[in-house]
């Protein structure tokens, strides 16, 4: 008998999983990397042609793309991967290790603690700072004024998550300041996560010495807050007050250096990504100006002659539409990363271990083939009968299994008050110098958006 014949297939066992295919387009050296860093949006898009799951070449390192919404949503929900990565490694370094970036046991009991603060009924007492930030962003503006708005919803933004989740007496003053060094840490991050060359950032320029003095401000910033709060020895209820009541497994209290780096986390994590998706908001309704008739209507239906406040939320259905089909098409969020622990099986597809793992939203959101006329800004596919068939987690702006957006609920009651608040007053009119087309950073931002207040 041959050797052949003496091993026969166990039919227990599965074939050996197969390594998917090359995205096309590779270059020698370079592999996919010119093309993933010159036209991010384009490569991501292009690549669900190649297959649902698909290699790339970023110089010497394989990656993998996913490009299909069932296999995205297997990738997050498996505990066979952890958020790792470029992105995920200079936050760490720049920002510490708060609750976006530890994995395993500590994220889980950092998960724990938090999340508490964003049950609904906690949000709800957020209202009345949402509602006063919306309404001084509205009165902040002047007649004809050209309203430089990337800048003014990120004041805005920075403003109600400090005074949201930091309540401390000169929260007011600082939040400016926070969103001042946050501001410029946001800029010089990007750089750093898509060239992590190291020395190239040690070097005395300009742009380097403003961003190493933006970041300290910020970290000086957040222990201000933080020996605020224990010199007025108020506890309160407020995240702030959690983290400083929290204790570990052992009973002791949290170091001070891990509340910071949570602190440090929530204010990064719940800026920049509620002031795109505002600002996109604000460009997309320019585009569509009978879109922004109805949420005005709607407004205007719901309050009457009076200011709108935290509880009419439920009732502005549409304006809710709007932000998120604002944020199907325009993602902030726009690009993902995992890396795998172990060696895993993605769709038939070996993974193998310790390896980065990229996914886009940009591209799974407006992929035809789960979206009627997809690129195509319709607030009203997400009526419930419509909704009902969009495929599953072929939109999840806020991810899913355990490091979903804690800040989902709150972020949405934010956005949607900013706009209740600010379009019955003004009609945002686009002007010549307003470029709308998407700014590549840490989120998808329009590059420059300049919009004209006009009284209505
Ligand atoms: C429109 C606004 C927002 C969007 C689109 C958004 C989106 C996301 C997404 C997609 C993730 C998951 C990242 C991943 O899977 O790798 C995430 C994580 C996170 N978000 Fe948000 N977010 C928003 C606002 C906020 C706000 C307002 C807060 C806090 C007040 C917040 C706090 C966080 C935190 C702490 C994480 C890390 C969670 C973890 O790793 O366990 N986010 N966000």
């Amino acid at each position: 008998m041959s050797s052949e014949s003496t091993v026969a297939a166990d039919p227990d066992t599965p074939p050996a999983a197969a390594e998917p295919p090359y995205a096309g387009g590779r270059l020698p050296l370079l592999g996919h990397a010119g093309k993933l860093v010159g036209d991010p949006l384009g490569f991501l898009a292009g690549l669900r042609d190649h297959g649902d799951v698909v290699r790339l070449r970023l110089g010497p390192k394989t990656a993998y793309a996913v490009n299909d919404p069932e296999l995205v949503g297997e990738l997050l929900k498996s505990p066979g991967y952890e958020v790792g990565g470029p992105l995920w490694e200079t936050l760490e370094v720049l920002l510490g290790k708060g609750v976006a970036t530890s994995n395993g046991a500590d994220h889980r009991r950092q998960r724990r603690m938090m999340q508490p603060s964003f049950r609904p009924e906690r949000i709800a007492d957020h209202g009345p700072v949402m509602e006063e930030e919306a309404r001084a962003t509205a009165d902040r503006w002047q007649p004809g004024e050209t309203v430089d708005v990337a800048a003014e919803t990120f004041r805005t933004a920075v403003r109600i998550v400090s005074r949201s989740l930091l309540e401390v007496d000169s929260i007011g003053e600082k939040a400016d300041r926070i969103s001042a060094s946050l501001g410029t840490v946001f800029e010089g991050l990007y750089r750093r996560v898509v060239l992590p060359v190291g020395p190239l950032y040690k070097m005395p320029t300009r742009a380097n010495r403003r961003f190493e003095r933006a970041l300290a401000d910020l970290h000086t910033l957040v222990d201000e807050v933080i020996a605020e709060r224990r010199s007025s020895g108020a506890l309160g209820e407020d995240l702030l007050g959690v983290l400083l009541t929290a204790t570990q497994e052992s009973g002791a209290p949290l170091a001070d250096q891990e509340i910071h780096d949570h602190l440090v986390s929530l204010i990064v994590a719940g800026s920049e990504n509620v002031a795109s998706t505002l600002a996109w908001t604000f460009q997309l309704l320019t585009e569509h100006p009978e879109q922004e008739t109805r949420v005005v209507e709607e407004v205007n239906s719901v309050t009457g002659d009076r200011p709108v406040s935290y509880g009419d939320l439920d009732a502005l259905v549409h304006t809710k539409n709007v932000i998120v089909e604002a944020m199907r098409v325009r993602p902030a969020a726009w690009i993902f990363t995992r890396r795998s622990v172990a060696e895993n099986e993605l769709g038939g597809y070996r993974i193998p271990a310790d390896t980065d793992i990229v996914y886009s939203a940009y591209a799974m959101q407006r992929d035809p083939r789960s979206f009627e006329r997809h690129l195509e800004f319709d607030p009203d596919r997400w009526l419930p009968e419509r909704a009902a068939r969009v495929p599953k987690f072929a939109m999840m702006p806020f991810s899913v299994g355990k490091r979903k957006c804690p800040g989902d609920h709150f972020s949405m009651a934010e956005i949607a008050l900013v706009l209740a608040t600010v379009l019955p007053r003004w009609h945002l009119a686009p002007v010549a110098a307003s470029d709308p087309a998407p700014r590549i950073g840490i989120t998808l931002a329009p590059k420059r958006l300049l919009l004209r207040a006009e009284p209505r």
